[in-house]
């Protein structure tokens, strides 16, 4: 039966008729129409082709892929971009130092001079998206291997994007959907100038820090602005202080109006990974296992960073950007499992289940074709829970030390010395590449640094040996209890002092002489000791494995997918995030968390004077801000009441990478930033819940207030189009 499933054939799903739709949904902007409806009825006055139009200029046109992982828009049309400030937060900790401290106090350029530009930041604008299923599939038959399968469909995709991208400058990528039922082409054009423009202080932009991170309510003010350069003739081109500023296609007008309960909102984003339609078993080692290790973990290197950085100002930013992005999934976490036990994500996912294998047996062909699918998804979830473990403990906790990420630079050098086939010279290169990148390691008060990362790798490997390595490794295990009477920790801080890594003077000894015959001077390294085993037995047959696994499930998933569009024809689907362009739509609305507590739907400056505490670094409020507040200057950005609004929430289904989104108006009009979603409803990646799934949302009168009243950058609201 099992031969059977790898046995693949595709499935082109049929167009959906319209039906009304929950607020779940992350919909491509090309198939928009069939929303349409719905989306009008719900409040929106412009049509689908306003969002999305690949001929003439529409809202997408405004939107791009900010760095890797966030989104941007224009607003204004000298390429002016918002996006969050934790999305531009790497590059305004880099461009810090302790006398010039832009995280702390903000940046503000007050002309174009002043700009910074960020070396490495690219943001990529969609010229246009095709359904390319049917040329992707071409020559694909329902008995060939997946192996075939996978070079044939390879081909055609190198041949589509080749021809997309002949003569124009353009990229082109094509990404599955449906787990590969179907295919998209995303046609887009990268930017590489681009430059820091302004920033509030952290105690505005990061307001509330990573206590009030995923949760309601909310008083961050999370934005941060660059801009786009492009050559003289508008086009992607490297940095030259001859670029002029980039004339998007389109920018977003900002509207001022209040905001009521109920109001239509949609996102127009780059949402990055969901997982609706995980099985029972996947879900099930989601919330039992992984997640709860991977919490532990980063709870223990979060305690020590967090000590560091409270104690001065210089490893406050040493360590800003590290800490934000591990407690930022630590955090997210620990909503996720919460919500999937309340909504008893397994049960529910099992009932679905029953239901699958009744439709299943209802006919012969079907069950021929799909009645061993969850027997084999139960099977090879079993077999990868060991790979993901060792990988779990490997990389979150094996490897969370500098030393230790270094060692992996070392190992390999070993295996390059061994190797026959490898020049003395190449040898010598890769020891000198260590070398500098070691350099940066030592620099910069190593002393200090050397004190915070050997406590990280001390908290780390306690759990990974107790938690893990003890069973899995004997030869560990042995040497503990033989040399160390089972006293890892000794035996740990012995590596720690003793390796050659965190002796500096020793290291460059090493390394700069370095050659072949040397190689034992690094096998004898008591971190290599101990790595050596376990990143060889990793790197050599079990990462394969992995990724086998990894394929096999994804071939799985793939016919499971299709059977349940099968099964559920009436039901409109989107295809699971992926971090291209998206639309989701929904309503203003509060939510009830839990017995007797209700939420409201906004925030204001009030609640950032309730929460202020001037000994926290991320609750102190500047006296500039206290006396806007006191004597209530807030000019035009007032709401009708009177107070000056916040942050918002939506039903709108939202994930990482639509952070900077913007929230649009039934109008099409700009009135928020979108950076978070509720702790409650952080499941959304695997299970959505529209009583309580909310994303949160800068309201952008509370960024403009920011930039005219507090910064005083009149000349970004010079560009900006406001509708009041
Ligand atoms: N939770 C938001 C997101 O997932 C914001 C993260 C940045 N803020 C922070 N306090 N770490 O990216
Ligand atoms: N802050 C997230 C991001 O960086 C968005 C929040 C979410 O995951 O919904 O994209």
């Amino acid at each position: 039966m099992k031969k059977k499933l790898i046995v693949l054939f595709l499935f082109l799903i049929p167009l959906m008729p319209v039906i009304t739709m929950a607020d779940e949904g992350m919909w491509l902007p090309i198939l928009l129409q069939r929303n349409e409806k719905d989306m009008q009825k719900k409040g929106m006055k412009i049509t689908a082709k306003d969002i999305y139009d690949a001929n003439h200029s529409s809202l997408k046109d405004a939107i791009m892929l900010f760095g890797s992982g966030c989104t941007g828009e224009f607003i204004s049309n000298q390429g002016l971009v918002l996006t969050n400030h934790h999305c531009g937060y790497y590059q305004i900790v880099s461009h810090s130092t302790v006398e010039n401290d832009y995280l702390t106090n903000g940046f503000w350029a007050r002309n174009k001079n002043e700009e910074i530009p960020c070396k490495g930041l690219t943001v990529t604008l969609l010229v246009y998206m095709k359904d390319v299923s049917n040329e992707v599939l071409n020559g694909v038959t329902n008995n060939m291997t997946e192996s075939q399968r996978q070079q044939i469909i390879n081909g055609n995709i190198k041949a589509i994007t080749k021809q997309a991208t002949e003569n124009n400058g353009y990229i082109a990528t094509i990404k599955p959907i449906y787990y590969g039922n179907q295919y998209m082409m995303y046609v887009s054009q990268v930017f590489k100038d681009v430059r820091l423009v302004g920033a509030p202080p952290s105690n505005i932009g990061k307001f509330g820090g990573d206590t009030d991170n995923w949760m309601w309510p909310r008083h961050t003010g999370d934005f941060s602005m660059f801009r786009v350069y492009a050559n003289k003739n508008n086009e992607p081109a490297e940095y030259s202080k001859d670029n002029v500023p980039y004339i998007p296609k389109k920018t977003l007008k900002i509207s001022l109006k209040d905001k009521k309960e109920g109001d239509f909102t949609f996102v127009f984003g780059y949402p990055g990974h969901t997982q609706q339609f995980l099985t029972s078993y996947a879900v099930e080692q989601i919330a039992d296992v992984y997640d709860p290790a991977i919490i532990k973990i980063r709870t223990a290197i979060l305690d020590v960073y967090n000590k560091a950085m409270n104690e001065t100002p210089a490893q406050r930013l040493r360590y800003a950007s590290t800490v934000a992005t591990i407690a930022n999934g630590w955090k997210k976490w620990q909503g996720e499992v919460k919500g999937l036990n309340r909504l008893d994500a397994v049960g529910q996912k099992q009932e679905f289940e029953k239901e699958f294998t009744i439709w299943v047996n209802k006919k012969k062909d079907r069950q021929e074709e799909y009645g061993g699918l969850l027997d084999a998804f139960e099977d090879i979830y079993k077999k990868l829970s060991y790979y993901k473990t060792e990988y779990l403990y490997i990389s979150e906790a094996g490897l969370a030390s500098d030393m230790t990420k270094q060692a992996i630079d070392i190992l390999n050098l070993i295996e390059i010395s061994r190797s026959d086939t490898t020049s003395e010279e190449k040898v010598k290169q890769q020891a000198n590449k260590i070398l500098e990148s070691l350099n940066k390691y030592y620099s910069y008060d190593y002393g200090t640094h050397k004190q915070v990362d050997k406590k990280i790798f001390m908290e780390t490997m306690k759990i990974f040996y107790n938690d893990y390595g003890k069973s899995k490794y004997a030869f560990l295990r042995e040497k503990i209890d033989r040399d160390y009477k089972g006293n890892s920790e000794k035996y740990f801080e012995y590596i720690y002092d003793n390796t050659f890594l965190t002796n500096e003077k020793k290291a460059r000894k090493i390394l700069s002489k370095y050659k072949k015959s040397k190689v034992d001077k690094l096998i004898d390294d008591p971190i290599c000791e101990i790595m050596s085993p376990i990143w060889g037995q990793y790197k050599k047959e079990d990462r394969e494995n992995l990724l086998i696994n990894d394929d096999k499930l994804d071939s799985l998933y793939r016919v499971y997918v299709g059977a349940i569009m099968q099964m559920e024809k009436e039901k409109d689907f989107y295809p699971d995030a992926n971090l291209t362009l998206r639309v989701t739509y929904g309503n203003i609305k509060g939510f009830k968390a839990r017995d007797a507590v209700n939420y409201e739907y906004y925030t204001t400056l009030e609640g950032i004077m309730q929460k202020e505490d001037s000994n926290i670094y991320d609750y102190v409020v500047e006296k500039k801000l206290k006396d806007l507040y006191n004597k209530k200057d807030y000019g035009r950005y007032q709401n009708s009441k009177g107070q000056m609004p916040v942050a918002f929430i939506a039903t709108n289904h939202t994930t990482g990478g639509n952070s900077g989104s913007p929230v649009l108006d039934g109008e099409g009009n700009l009135i928020g930033v979108n950076f978070d979603r509720n702790w409650e409803g952080t499941m959304s990646d695997i299970i959505y819940d529209k009583e309580v799934c909310r994303n949160i949302s800068l309201d952008i009168r509370y960024c403009l207030f920011i930039i005219d009243k507090f910064a005083g950058a009149k000349n970004l609201i010079d560009e900006m189009d406001i509708v009041e």
